[in-house]
């Protein structure tokens, strides 16, 4: 029997729904900090007597930490995603997830998977599309939610492109504009990327750009510029076949083809036209941080790792066990695509590790300095310390405490910021010898801890979240 890793609680499942508690203080929550923080994770590994096997594929749950005049309250509540529904009602996993697969006949993997049971147990992700805030997986199927009571409202037609198998849940929303972009993947003989644009007033959805290819990569995210959306295929790539016709689970499908490097198309945002494709060296990687134009090149940052094995690590067995050293972070690296065709450079911004990367939102699609992200002060641990680094510099701030395990830092503005990174950090810190969680607020500058507010128990960790200001009327 392997004893647990000190971090295992966080992923736990958490059975208990709660109804806006007020929590305890300790510190000082700032009076300006005025909002909500909307999260999404997963929470429930079980379906019955059956398990989910990895972190991707637990029970969505929302969370909610709701600030006002220096005081914050909790609430939680499982996404009613059909997924949810189904393993609550049959006592058992019905619905295929990433790395679990309850229908192991012959034919039955691609019925289950995109057909007849849509995978929507939105576990990845939260977005603000108008005034719908949905929860979302990889998949064309988001569903909204009150971000209020958490309460669900249930699938938000064709919010993607419907006809795709999968979509990323880390849509470019343009508030501003009242518009999102997003990358979904249509699997077939040949398969396609689609590059949609969503109109949040009149509900259009546009087809920006079609992109064929033989080896789909699994795609969790893109880069956008002022004027360009940049798709990464890193060559973790869905033997289409085997997707089709074998029986396994969806991430037994995929292939690390290293052969393949890294490709990047480049499409304009204003008429889709393919501004540019690019062949670089292979990487893997979940998450861009950033991407921006300057003196002729395209700069696309990604939190970056030499290979896939990170897939492999982050399933619930490992992650549980003491015997596993933690899934290392990935590395800040900067992809250069000259927009006249000549051959990819990649950088790397910093030696220090990280992973469920942040900035300061105001400077996304331009020049910025700093990302804010996880990180592990301790090889062996999963995520135990919140970076901050200095593109500029390659430096790093941190912030660790013995037994802390924090999840995304979600940066936030100061009222009137004088500038970049002029804010605080919101973080769900796992206190694992309490075995309970708490928000930490942190100066995005300095790192230093300025209040937390404790959870009377632990929350498994999230993947994402954001922070929505409250409306001033
Ligand atoms: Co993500």
């Amino acid at each position: 029997m392997s004893s647990s890793s000190p971090s295992a609680a966080g992923f736990e499942s958490l059975e208990r729904e709660t109804d806006g508690e007020s929590l305890d203080v300790e510190g000082t929550i700032p009076e300006w900090l005025s909002g909500r923080l909307l999260r999404t994770g997963p929470a429930k590994f079980e379906g019955g007597d059956d398990t989910y096997n990895h972190w991707f594929d637990g029970l969505a749950m929302l969370h909610r930490f709701g600030l006002r005049d220096g005081d914050v309250s909790y609430r939680n509540r499982f996404l009613q995603s059909g997924a949810f529904e189904d393993a609550t009602a049959e006592e058992r996993i019905v619905r295929s997830e990433f790395g679990t697969d309850p229908c192991r006949s012959i034919f039955g993997r691609i019925m289950s998977f995109f057909s007849q049971k849509p995978v929507d147990n939105g576990n990845v992700n939260v977005a603000a599309y108008g005034d719908a805030y949905v929860s979302m997986t990889e998949t064309p199927f988001p569903i909204a939610f009150d971000p209020d009571t958490l309460k669900t409202l249930g699938p938000v037609p064709a919010t993607e492109n419907p006809d795709a198998d999968m979509s990323t849940a880390h849509p470019f929303v343009d508030r501003d504009a009242g518009r999102a972009i997003n990358v979904t993947l249509a699997f077939g003989r040949t398969s396609s990327y689609g590059v949609v644009e969503r109109d949040f007033a009149s509900g259009d959805r546009r087809l920006l750009r079609e992109i064929e290819t033989d080896d789909p990569s699994y795609l969790h995210s893109f880069g956008v510029t002022d004027e360009y959306v940049v798709l990464a295929g890193f060559p973790l790539v869905f033997d289409t076949m085997a997707l089709l016709f074998r029986s396994g689970t969806f991430a037994d499908a995929l292939e690390w083809k290293p052969e393949l490097g890294t490709r990047f198309w480049a499409v304009r945002r204003s008429d889709g036209e393919l501004a540019g494709q690019w062949r670089g060296p292979a990487r893997f990687g979940f998450h861009h941080v950033n991407a921006f134009e300057v003196d002729g090149e395209l700069q696309v940052d990604v939190a970056a790792y030499d290979d896939a094995t990170i897939v492999d690590d982050l399933y619930l067995d490992r992650l549980r066990s003491a015997d596993t050293t933690g899934p290392p972070a990935g590395h800040l690296e900067r992809f250069h695509l000259p927009l006249d065709g000549s051959s990819v450079d990649v950088s790397r911004c910093s030696d220090t590790r990280i992973e469920l990367p942040r900035i300061d939102d105001r400077r996304a699609t331009r020049d910025y300095r700093y990302v804010w992200g996880g990180g592990q002060r301790n090889p062996d641990n999963f995520i135990d310390q919140i970076v901050r680094i200095d593109i500029d510099s390659g430096d790093a701030e941190t912030w660790h405490q013995p037994g802390c395990y924090p999840g995304e830092p979600v940066f936030v503005e100061r009222p009137d910021a004088a500038g970049e990174a002029d804010g605080v950090l919101l973080t769900v810190v796992l206190d694992a010898e309490r075995d309970s969680s708490f928000l930490a607020v942190l100066d995005a500058e300095s790192l230093d801890e300025v209040g937390r507010a404790r959870v009377p128990h632990h929350i498994p960790f999230q993947f994402h979240g954001n922070f929505y200001p409250e409306e001033t009327s």
